[in-house]
């Protein structure tokens, strides 16, 4: 999709639809909804409409006006944001999203968006509101049915922004949002795939050509590697599968970065997760294929920073690999001793994602990472808690939990932390090793996050199980259903952050 900027007032681009933003100012039964416009022909136009009441303001309403009297564009889309108490960059993203999936849908190619620009309701910085725009617009372009010989692949080409203000500010804002946008894709796109289509060495050749694309390092690593890490937990996983696993390790080394700061980034990149000898049932196995969204979440990141090129460094380390029943498996009772020495008696197979990570944190921490956050579809559990909605946060160190809701703020992503109390750790005792990989159901995410800590040990950690997030069950007025790319927003702006 090529995007632009445009100074023009809004009702003076000439284009096949211009896309404004109304929202609700109503107050008790005093309806009241604003065209988000400076442009008081843009106002006019939609004033007919919004007099009869069909066009109250609220949230993905569309309203679709041919020939608009007195301005340029050959349609005028009107986009009900809700209210405007409320409003704020995050509605503005998926408002854009909506624009592409309603315009698309319509074989429309091209649009202009404007920038809500009254001010009055919504208080958005220009350069965040033209970001938020570029970034839902990539996200609301993108659909998952790659396989249907009649995918029609509908798309947005060109999108235009309607916007005032400093030019090189608004342009830095809109390539941020396009950087952003086509790595959230990007990451999409890999964990839509089907495990026949995206193995752990596929995985691997699609970090290792996207690193080459943006200048980053980039390592991929077979079996032998993880034998001589003695990465213990991660190869009980993967001695069950005929697909050899992949050590994916992606490096981002800036120069003058800030000192003494080397962030991790740690993906469980389980490329079909079948239980193992703890077989899954198989009503709804298929869905296993996006076990590998944290990791996938991780390389789209990496892909973001090589872009935008923040001054601090960076590691990703995936671990990718099939989770399989096999003659060579791994059977409950087994015990593994993963990469720190520790000893996990292996209780269920399919308490596998913690296995794999749990080399990965520790490996991170060797190659001298100093703050780390994983990702990872860890637990049905955390979407019995939070349901399909929030990504659950785990966190061992107060301070970086600050500096990562910060961002997240930001980014506009749901996310809520769960706690981590010492009490919990009476979940993953074993009697014949050091801990257990899978303890009882109740509380069954922080039993998981547990197990995490204790290979995080006292290096700052974040843990985000995206279990219930990185797949959208159902479709969405700003996105398609199947892969939602969560989290890679938060992780961008958290990197930023640190940037000296
Ligand atoms: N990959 C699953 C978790 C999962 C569930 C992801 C639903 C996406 C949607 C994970 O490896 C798993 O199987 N976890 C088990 C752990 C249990 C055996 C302790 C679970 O949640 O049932
Ligand atoms: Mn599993
Ligand atoms: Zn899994």
């Amino acid at each position: 999709m090529n995007t632009n900027l445009s100074f023009s007032a809004p009702s003076q681009v000439e284009t096949d639809c211009l896309a404004v933003v109304v929202l609700d100012h109503s107050e008790k039964d005093k309806p009241a909804a604003i065209v988000e416009s400076a442009d008081t022909a843009v106002r006019d136009a939609a004033k007919d409409v919004i007099a009869t009441g069909e066009v109250t303001g609220k949230a993905f309403e569309t309203t679709l006006l041919h020939r608009p009297a007195g301005i340029r564009a050959k349609r005028l889309l009107l986009l009900g944001g809700g209210k405007a108490k409320t409003f704020s960059a995050a509605e503005l993203l998926k408002l854009a999203g909506a624009a592409v999936r309603t315009l698309k849908s319509k074989s429309i190619r091209a649009f202009a968006f404007a920038l809500p620009e009254n001010g009055v309701a919504t208080g958005i910085d220009g350069n965040d509101g033209v970001r938020a725009i570029v970034e839902g617009a990539f996200v609301g372009n993108f659909d998952p049915d790659y396989y249907k010989s009649d995918r029609k692949d509908q798309k947005i080409d060109a999108l235009t922004i309607v916007a005032k203000g400093d030019q090189k500010a608004l342009e830095d804002a809109l390539q941020t949002g396009r950087i952003v946008g086509e790595s959230q894709n990007f990451t999409r796109d890999l964990v839509n795939e089907p495990s026949n289509r995206m193995t752990p060495t596929m995985l691997g050749e699609r970090a290792r050509k996207m690193a080459a694309e943006v200048g980053l390092k980039c390592e991929v690593h077979g079996a032998d590697k993880l034998k001589e890490l003695k990465m213990g937990a991660f190869w009980g996983v993967a001695q069950g599968s005929d697909e050899p696993p992949a050590l994916i390790i992606l490096r981002y080394e800036p120069e003058g970065a800030t000192k003494d700061v080397h962030l991790g980034l740690v993906g469980k990149g389980i490329t079909f997760d079948t239980g193992g000898i703890s077989i899954k049932p198989a009503d709804g196995m298929e869905k296993m294929k996006y076990d590998m969204a944290g990791g996938a979440t991780m390389i789209g990141a990496m892909r973001a920073i090589a872009l935008l090129k923040p001054k601090v460094r960076v590691t990703a380390i995936i671990l990718a690999t099939e989770n399989m029943p096999s003659g060579k498996a791994q059977k409950p009772g087994d015990v593994q001793i993963a990469m720190s020495g520790k000893s996990i008696e292996i209780i269920n197979t399919d308490a596998e994602g913690r296995l794999v990570l749990a080399d990965g944190l520790c490996y991170a921490r060797q190659l001298g990472c100093t703050h780390l956050v994983d990702a990872a579809t860890l637990t049905g559990a955390v979407v019995v808690a939070l349901g399909y909605v929030n990504v659950g946060l785990f966190a061992n160190d107060d301070q970086m939990y600050e500096r990562f809701a910060k961002a997240n703020k930001r980014a506009g992503e749901n996310m809520w932390r769960l706690p981590l109390d010492d009490d919990y750790k009476e979940n993953i005792k074993s009697s014949i090793a050091d801990i257990v990989n899978a303890g009882p159901r109740h509380g069954g995410a922080i039993n998981a996050a547990m197990f995490l800590k204790e290979f995080a040990e006292d290096t700052p950690w974040i843990h985000l199980d995206i279990a219930g997030t990185a797949w959208m069950e159902e479709n969405k007025p700003w996105i398609a259903k199947g892969p939602s790319g969560v989290a890679l927003r938060s992780l961008v702006e958290f990197v930023k952050g640190w940037a000296s």
